[in-house]
């Protein structure tokens, strides 16, 4: 069976992370999106609300399954049975910490191979965080983000 990993931190998940899942959930028999639990990040959202969203998206997908993990990625692929990380490259800007990551999750594992996938063009500007700071400010961005996003997103901002 062909496993790979999605990891990041998906606070929260986008369009973006969405169509890079949906075209790997081509090419690999299970793709897992795996959350970093990262006790040194405030979150917007916990661990398990980002599962939920996800599960909910995903919810006709029989080969995207969600998980979170701690420690080293490269650990948690291995233990997952993934000989493969998928990471998303959107501009030039990502590329800087991309190319030292994957070098460095390759000098601890070179077993595991690292790959990149651009998102379509009509993401190529979006990040969770700039997600969260519109709606925090009042905006909405419904073609941008999944409805369960959506709807979670007004609820933490817009629900006075
Ligand atoms: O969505 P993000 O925040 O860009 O994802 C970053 C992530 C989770 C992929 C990265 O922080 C990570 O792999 N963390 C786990 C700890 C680890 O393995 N660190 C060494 C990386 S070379």
């Amino acid at each position: 069976m062909k496993k790979a990993l999605y990891p990041g931190s998906f606070d929260p998940i986008t369009n973006g992370h969405v169509d890079i899942l949906e075209r790997a959930a081509k090419l690999f028999d299970v793709v897992e999106v795996a959350i970093l639990k990262n006790p040194s990040k405030d979150p917007l959202f916990t661990v398990e609300e980002r599962i939920e969203m996800i599960k909910e998206i995903f919810k006709g997908k029989r080969n995207i399954i969600v998980s979170s993990f701690s420690g080293l990625l490269v650990d948690y692929a291995k233990k997952s049975g993934s000989n493969v990380i998928i990471r998303g490259l959107r501009a030039i800007s990502d590329f800087e910490y991309e190319f030292q990551m994957a070098l460095m999750n390759f000098k601890l594992s070179p077993e595991i191979e690292i790959i990149f996938m651009m998102p379509r063009v009509e993401y190529s500007f979006l990040s969770s965080k700039l997600v969260k700071e519109i709606y925090s400010l009042g905006g909405r961005l419904p073609d941008l983000v999944p409805p369960p996003v959506d709807r979670a997103l007004v609820n933490k901002f817009h629900d006075f």
